[in-house]
């Protein structure tokens, strides 16, 4: 397994659209990383950048050590499993995942040997004699998986692979990619836009807009200090509560209002998750009117509206107390306000 650098990479498609702007990327050895971002933020075209089914228009991708920015597809060694993991619909389970072996001349014992190990690992081996047709969505992903693990390639590439299943396959599946990428310790790359899905699987997770990266990080560390407004706004679900306002530097002043450590600024955002918001009566807590309240068993949602029309959403443990049309007063738990410039959603420190 091999480290993912890409350095200073840009892509400026013919008609002058800049699909990845200047992106500086590190995926260590043996490592998984997500990139995600909203539709058209260029993650599919930093994958085939990095497989080489795309030239760069200036910039470095480089795969264990080696600049193989312009080397074509077949010696990169890395395999790429898609969104529409096409199957050879003709071919049995077991041939369509000796097909990158077969293409490469491999030994035919040898063969047979990586194709039962991957089956075993991904748990497909009892789906041998069928046909892509006679599989579940999530059958053919596995097998689409597995086609991928028998290269025993340096590097990962995976686009939105478990976009076409079903949630609850989804989820089982995400587990398995996760349980995966421990026992072949791959260097692994995932895009998705799904920032769950991103948060839940990898290590590091790289958030994207309009061709760059905004931030990169533990999942947990751009949850709880996104540098950026609309990294707040990205990772976190439901998002992450914003309230419009300013700044004196102590506190936070809106139509919700907290303490805060922040630089002074008269148009500032105030960031809050929604897990941190108190309803109650504290000293500086803003009145506001129920408008929902969700059960969803170990937690409820309860909606609001300010006085401002701004709209929120708290997260209460287990089941609310409140109903629609409730007059409520809410306020920000102790320094758990995020304060960002309204200007440019940088973060006021
Ligand atoms: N071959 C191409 N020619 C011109 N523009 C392109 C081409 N491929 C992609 N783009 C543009 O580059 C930008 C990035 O596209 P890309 O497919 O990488 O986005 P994405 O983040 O994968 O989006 P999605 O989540 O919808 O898959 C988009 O604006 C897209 O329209
Ligand atoms: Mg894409």
């Amino acid at each position: 397994m091999a480290a993912l650098g890409v350095t200073h990479l840009v892509k400026r498609f013919a008609g002058g659209v800049v699909g990845v702007d200047d992106v500086t990327l590190t995926v260590g050895e043996g490592a998984f990383t997500a990139l995600v971002g909203p539709s058209g933020c260029g993650k599919t075209t930093i994958l085939r950048l990095v497989a080489g089914l795309e030239e760069p228009t200036s910039g470095e991708v480089r795969i264990g050590g080696r600049d193989v920015t312009w080397l074509p597809p077949r010696d990169r060694d890395v395999a790429m499993v898609f969104q529409n993991y096409a199957l050879y619909p003709h071919l049995t389970v077991r041939d369509n995942i000796a097909f990158p072996l077969r293409v490469r001349r491999t030994a035919p014992a040898e063969i047979v040997r990586r194709v039962r190990q991957a089956a075993e690992l991904l748990e497909i081996d009892a789906l041998f004699e069928r046909k892509p047709a006679q599989l579940s969505g999530g059958q053919r992903q596995r097998v689409a998986l597995a086609r991928a693990i028998v290269r025993e390639p340096a590097l990962f590439l995976f686009d939105e692979p478990l976009s076409n299943l079903d949630a609850q396959v989804r989820a089982q599946t995400r587990a398995e990619l996760v349980a995966l990428h421990r026992r072949l310790g791959a260097t692994m790359l995932y895009v998705t836009h799904d920032q769950v899905e991103a948060m839940t699987m990898a290590q590091t997770v790289a958030v994207m807009a309009s061709g760059r990266v905004l931030q990169e990080g533990a999942p947990m560390s751009l949850y709880r200090d996104p540098a950026s407004l609309a990294v707040a706004k990205f990772i976190g679900s439901p998002s992450i509560n914003t309230v419009a306002g300013r700044s004196t530097g102590a506190r936070f002043e809106g139509a919700l209002s907290c303490v805060l450590h922040a630089a002074e600024a008269s148009g500032a955002v105030l960031a809050v998750r929604p897990e941190h918001l108190v309803l109650g009566a504290a000293a500086d807590a803003s009145p506001a009117t129920v408008t929902l309240v969700e059960p969803l068993g170990p937690e409820s949602l309860v909606r609001m509206r300010l006085a401002s029309g701004e709209e929120l959403v708290a997260r209460c443990a287990g089941e609310a107390p409140w109903h629609i049309g409730d007059h409520v007063r809410v306020g920000v738990a102790e320094g758990r306000g995020l304060c960002y410039r309204a200007s440019d959603g940088s973060r006021l420190l």
